[in-house]
């Protein structure tokens, strides 16, 4: 989960990799550090905390200028967030240096090893292990691209690393086992990070590494061979975002500027795949045959994606009438699923990066199964790992928490739900184009909803000292309610539950005790008349009990007013485009509390965004 940038060229190095890890940040944020090439040794800065104490501590004493340097920002795994176990790790007497994202699992044996070698340790990490051992394989190679070739057969566990030796100013090398890393392709100059934000900035041209590939980058070229050295050609693409959507443009955090962009995410993920009434995908691959041919699909990911995943299953099952399972991506490769040619598993990420539906995906592969990956970040492993992929073109989100990611994953699972329907002839025509109007004015609506939030800033500060807040729903709103509650403990660290309405009965109403918070995500009576008097009934068994309720619900819904404290509008729409409306009001009560509470929203406590460990 850690960032990683390497540079070559003329630039101003530490400039350079200080951009980069600024924009790597999300992936960890616990310790930092840079270095970079001087003279016949390596210059190294590396601090504990936020990337601010690194840069603080550069101000201060700044690092040579040099032409070759590699940065990276830290979610520690293997010893606390020091400056002794933040990276880079050094090797060969310190004219070595290396960086590492994710996890060398023998390090303990390479460790024993090598201090019964002679060498010595400075860290608790697993890292430092692979730094000493390319250090002496430098010495026996004198060349850090055979050197690196040596260490990686070496290595259990997946990895990036990236390293550079005094002896050769100008290169970084880096190796990629199960772990992402990139290259930027620049005039004179190139780079190395773990996605293209890392250097989005200085190049949108830009080439993704396969699987257990070595690349070495100078100033004028980068070269990548397999790990047996035979040399191969990546795979060329154009980042289609710059570097200015990654920037928070006046917004107070990442997150507040994400929620904003909730329309224009959903706009994208729709665009050039609306026809006038219908949908049409290209999804490679998986053709028209090929999806008449499928009998079940089974959707995996893992926290929000996940439950955008629950969503889409009632959209996929109702229109396509397909059995959909939802699986979390962890639960789903260790309990041996039943998958064949005939299954379609569809894994959804934002990140595209998240090691659990990575391996849930080769799982099923490997099993004969067919695969989609929904995912919002290109050049990413899962969907290069997939069969065909549906894009969902969000932009980029740098909040840890995922807000118009989540949209954007509905959307995509909507879209893919109307080209399944269509292509097995499960709805009618006028029924999919109904589907497609309604879609259209979701832009508009998410506008209106929007600005239309004042209720819910007033109640997040009235409820910054709130210790439990709970969350009902049914139908596709019972995905939204494990929505909102997810967010809320993730960036307010308020306890925080989801549950579907029906469910109250059978446990929890327990919880409900006078002035409990509950969150009410309410179907239209208009669209769902039998499932809004059940939530109605809901409602009224919890305030029976003391319960304080603040509703979601459609604009026009007035039998709800007799029972809630606080009414949360959205607009009108069709019953499976519901959540895309009213997870708004819940992401932004969600932000607003914790700024309330005075807390840093976008980069919440033990967390990082993307989840490259298992
Ligand atoms: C919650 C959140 C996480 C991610 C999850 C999957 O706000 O962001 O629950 O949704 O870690 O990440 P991706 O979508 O990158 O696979």
């Amino acid at each position: 989960m850690c960032g990683i940038v390497g540079y070559t060229g003329e630039r101003g190095t530490v400039d350079v990799l200080l951009e980069g890890l600024s924009r790597l940040e999300y992936r960890g944020y616990d310790s930092a550090g840079v270095s970079v090439i001087d003279g016949d040794h390596i210059a190294l800065r590396k601090k504990g905390g936020k990337l601010a104490v690194l840069r603080a501590s550069l101000e201060d004493a700044p690092l040579p200028a040099s032409a070759t340097g590699i940065g990276h920002t830290r979610w520690a795994t293997h010893g606390g967030p020091t400056d002794e176990n933040a990276h880079p790790h050094v090797g060969d007497d310190g004219r070595l240096s290396l960086i590492h994202n994710g996890i060398i699992e023998n390090f303990a044996e390479l460790r024993a090893e090598l201090e019964a070698a002679g060498e010595t340790f400075a860290s608790e990490t697993d890292t430092e292990a692979a730094a000493k051992l390319l250090g002496r394989a430098y010495r026996e190679t004198g060349d850090l691209t055979a050197a690196m070739r040596q260490v990686v057969g070496r290595l259990h566990g997946q990895f990036t690393l990236l390293a550079m030796h005094a002896e050769q100013p100008g290169v970084v090398v880096g190796a990629s086992h199960n772990s992402p890393l990139l290259v930027g392709y620049g005039e004179g100059e190139h780079f190395l990070g773990s996605d293209v934000s890392a250097f989005v900035k200085f190049t949108p041209n830009a080439a993704a590494l396969d699987n257990d590939q070595i690349v070495t980058i100078t100033r004028d070229s980068a070269s990548v061979t397999d790990f047996d050295g035979n040399a191969v050609e990546p795979k060329r693409f154009e980042v289609s975002w710059d570097a200015s959507a990654a920037e928070k443009g006046g917004w107070n955090s990442f997150m507040a500027k994400e929620i904003s962009e909730g329309p224009e995410a959903v706009e994208n993920t729709m665009r050039g795949r609306l026809a006038d009434s219908h949908v049409e995908l290209d999804l490679g691959a998986l053709d028209d045959e090929a999806l008449r041919s499928i009998d079940r699909i089974v959707i995996v990911a893992c926290g929000t994606a996940n439950y955008s995943g629950l969503v889409g299953k009632y959209a996929i099952e109702t229109w396509a009438r397909v059995p959909v399972e939802v699986d979390l991506a962890h639960e789903f490769r260790y309990r041996d699923p039943v998958l064949d040619e005939r299954t379609l598993v569809i894994s959804i990420s934002q990140s595209g990066e998240t090691m659990d539906t990575k391996m849930a995906v080769q799982h099923a592969k490997a099993q004969g199964a067919r695969t989609l990956s929904i995912c919002n970040t290109q050049g990413a492993t899962i969907p290069r790992e997939s069969e065909a992929v549906l894009y969902t073109h969000a932009g980029p989100e740098v909040a840890v928490a995922s807000t118009k990611a989540f949209l954007a994953q509905v959307i995509g699972q909507l879209l893919f739900g109307l080209h399944l329907a269509r292509v097995r002839g499960t709805m009618a025509d006028e029924a999919i184009a109904e589907v497609v109007a309604e879609m259209r004015e979701l832009p508009a609506e998410l506008r209106q909803v929007l600005a239309e939030q004042e209720a819910v800033h007033e109640l997040a500060h009235w409820m910054a000292d709130s210790r439990s807040v709970l969350f009902l729903g049914r139908h596709v709103g019972y995905p939204v309610a494990l929505e909102g509650a997810l967010k809320l403990k993730e960036i307010s660290y308020i306890h925080a539950e989801g549950f579907a309405g029906g469910e109250l009965k059978h446990g929890p109403i327990a919880l409900i005790e006078p002035g409990q918070v509950v969150f009410v995500v309410v179907p239209s009576p208009r669209n769902e008349p039998l499932l809004h008097s059940k939530i109605v009934s809901n409602i009224q068994e919890i305030r029976a009990r003391g319960a304080r309720v603040i509703v979601v619900a459609e604009a026009g819904d007035a039998a709800v007013l007799p029972y809630a404290d606080v009414v949360l509008r959205v607009p009108l729409t069709l019953p499976m485009l519901e959540p895309v409306l009213q997870v708004v009001p819940l992401h932004i009560f969600a932000l607003e509390l914790a700024t309330a509470k005075g807390l840093d929203v976008d980069q919440p406590r033990n967390l990082a965004k993307s989840v490259t460990v298992e």
